[in-house]
């Protein structure tokens, strides 16, 4: 399963990308709007950090409205996917940008229906929101079973994108579900990595390290293995040898 960042925060970005883990981004209205400035700034950015697909949304409530901005985001870098909301407007956009040779990614997608029509319109990507329908005392990752099962019966060409992940619980269940994406926010990613049972190894491994390092631990090492002195036997003097830390030494 391939992982997107969700944020349009750079700086996340750039470190999911150097832990190696990072296959594209996705943003929107409300993530654009926690890092202001220029959202075609902030993708161009994007684009140069990762070659995977970045999701840029449409805002547009029009079908025209949508191809405009569409086409626009499209210009800004290959790698530009565009995000159309779930709606009668949208699947005509996805059907007409897809004409165009427009990728787009479905958002907003909360049933499994909803997803088959979006594949079939033309959308790359599907992205069912699981934390918003778990709010609402839904089951998101019913969604995504469901979606992941008629996407692979008919061999249809749409990704599933999990969204609205809310823990690393969401990505593991999404993963065991055969989604071939999830988009998690930065704090989840970080909380993917650690383990308390990890973490406090690590500290053990190190604590346990220091201590054998440490000058005065050499020193009391040292005197532990000091051969023990043996007085030598007549015998063994008298054959040239002597008894020296349990072996035979020749003299
Ligand atoms: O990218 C959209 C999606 O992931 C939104 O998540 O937490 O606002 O429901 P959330």
């Amino acid at each position: 399963m391939k992982i997107f960042l969700d944020t349009a925060e750079l700086d996340e970005i750039r470190v999911a990308a150097r832990w190696g883990v990072l296959d594209g981004v996705t943003t929107n209205p409300s993530l654009f709007a926690k890092v202001g400035g220029s959202y075609d700034g902030v993708l161009r950015e994007i684009c140069g950090i990762t070659a995977g697909p970045v999701s840029a949304e449409v805002v547009a409530e029009s079908v025209d409205g949508m191809l405009h901005e569409g086409r626009h985001f499209a210009r800004l870098a290959p790698n530009i996917v565009v995000k159309v909301p779930m709606s009668e407007e949208g699947l005509e956009a996805i059907a007409r940008l897809k004409a165009e040779g427009i990728r787009t990614n479905c958002t907003l997608i909360f049933s499994a229906n909803q997803g088959l029509l979006a594949s079939k319109a033309g959308a790359s990507l599907l992205s069912p929101f699981i934390g918003r329908l778990d709010d609402v005392n839904a089951n998101g990752m019913d969604v995504v079973r469901e979606l992941v099962g008629i996407v692979k019966a008919h061999g249809l060409a749409s990704e599933v994108l999990v969204a609205s992940i809310r823990n690393p619980r969401h990505v593991a269940e999404a993963a065991l579900a055969g989604a071939h994406i999830a988009t998690v926010p930065h704090k989840v990613l970080r909380q993917m990595i650690h383990h308390p049972l990890a973490d406090t190894g690590i500290l053990q491994f190190r604590k346990d390290w220091d201590t054998v390092r440490a000058p005065g631990h050499h020193r009391v090492s040292a005197r532990a293995v000091q051969p023990e002195r043996v007085t030598p036997k007549p015998n063994a003097a008298m054959s040239g040898q002597t008894r020296h830390g349990g072996r035979d030494v020749a003299r």
